[in-house]
């Protein structure tokens, strides 16, 4: 009998977030390219003897109860399969919390990934990848991984080739950003019906894989919006540029990307030499995956 399942759940930044106006349920039609990094976190279930779903984690800002995403992904996965079983959750954050890096989408999608092979219920990708998209939007890109186009809300994903690594300094924030609100801002600085801009350019520029071509494409459309929310973003991303010309927020931010070329180690050295609190990621890599079974 399977006693414990590790699972190693990648982060996302949005090589280029297109925002349209609100729809009637209050989410955002995006046109989005993902792109999964290589900062990931860990989630570990372990069979538990009763029927309770228990959480540990590493990291005292994450809530261990019902509220959080490994928890509502265990409790669908009970209710769609009508298993009766409970299982300890362990999470690593490696991720940024609140960071726009889709960290609790990924232990989200890791949960499902793991809880899947450790209960035995035999769900195929498709099936995980719908009960991804009602545990939140990003939910399916993460358990997908590589470089994906995301519509609707962002769970509808086409995979697309990113023919080059793609390598991120990463700058952290000390305090989160709420996507809803993110998004609320948004809305005030943008009234009226508008639907979300095209990303065909730098799919096809990520076809080619020219990094000269990629990088002026890199977009956000919630940038304005977190900035207002936090003016010290906006300082900190023209502060960033004078060292490198293309920094984006990632997803609904705070978390800042600086796009590497050649040379990501001086580049991450200025970052670091700033005092500035920044880790390197490179991506596409796999989705949620299964990396030990005991
Ligand atoms: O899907 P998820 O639960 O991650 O979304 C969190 C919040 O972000 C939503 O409640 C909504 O306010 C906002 N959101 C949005 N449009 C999207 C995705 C998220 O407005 N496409």
């Amino acid at each position: 009998m399977t006693s414990y399942v590790e699972v190693l759940a990648p982060g996302k930044v949005n090589l280029a977030l297109r925002v349209g106006s609100a729809r009637s349920d209050g989410f955002h039609p995006l046109n989005t390219i993902f792109l999964a990094l290589n900062i990931a976190d860990t989630v570990t279930v372990r069979a538990v003897e009763n029927t309770e779903i228990t959480i540990d984690c590493d990291d005292e800002d994450v809530s261990t109860g019902e509220d959080n995403i490994v928890y509502q992904a265990a409790m669908l996965l009970r209710e769609h399969t009508g298993v009766e079983k409970g299982a300890h959750i362990e999470i690593t954050k490696r991720i940024p919390i609140a960071g726009g890096m889709a960290g609790g989408s990924a232990d989200g999608a890791a949960a499902l990934v793991g809880l899947n092979e450790l209960w035995g219920l035999g769900l195929g990708d498709i099936e995980l990848s719908e009960l991804g998209a009602d545990l939140g939007s990003d939910v399916p890109f993460a358990l997908l991984g590589g470089c994906a186009v995301g519509t609707s809300r962002g769970e509808d994903l086409r995979p697309i080739t990113c023919s080059q690594d793609l390598t991120f300094v990463m700058v952290r924030s000390d305090e989160g950003l709420s996507t809803p609100q993110v998004f609320a801002a948004y809305d005030k600085l943008h009234e009226g019906a508008h639907e979300p801009a095209s990303v065909l350019e730098l799919e096809e520029a990520l076809r080619l894989g020219e990094v000269p071509v990629i990088a002026p494409l890199l977009v956000n459309d919630l940038e304005e919006a977190a900035f207002s929310l936090r003016p010290d973003l906006a300082e900190l991303k023209a502060d960033l540029e004078k060292v490198a010309p293309t920094v984006i927020l990632s997803g609904s931010g705070p978390t800042m990307a600086v796009l590497a070329g050649d040379d990501a180690n001086s580049l991450e050295a200025t970052i670091d030499a700033a005092g500035l609190d920044s880790f390197r990621a490179t991506g596409p890599v796999p989705g949620a995956r299964i990396i030990e079974v005991g």
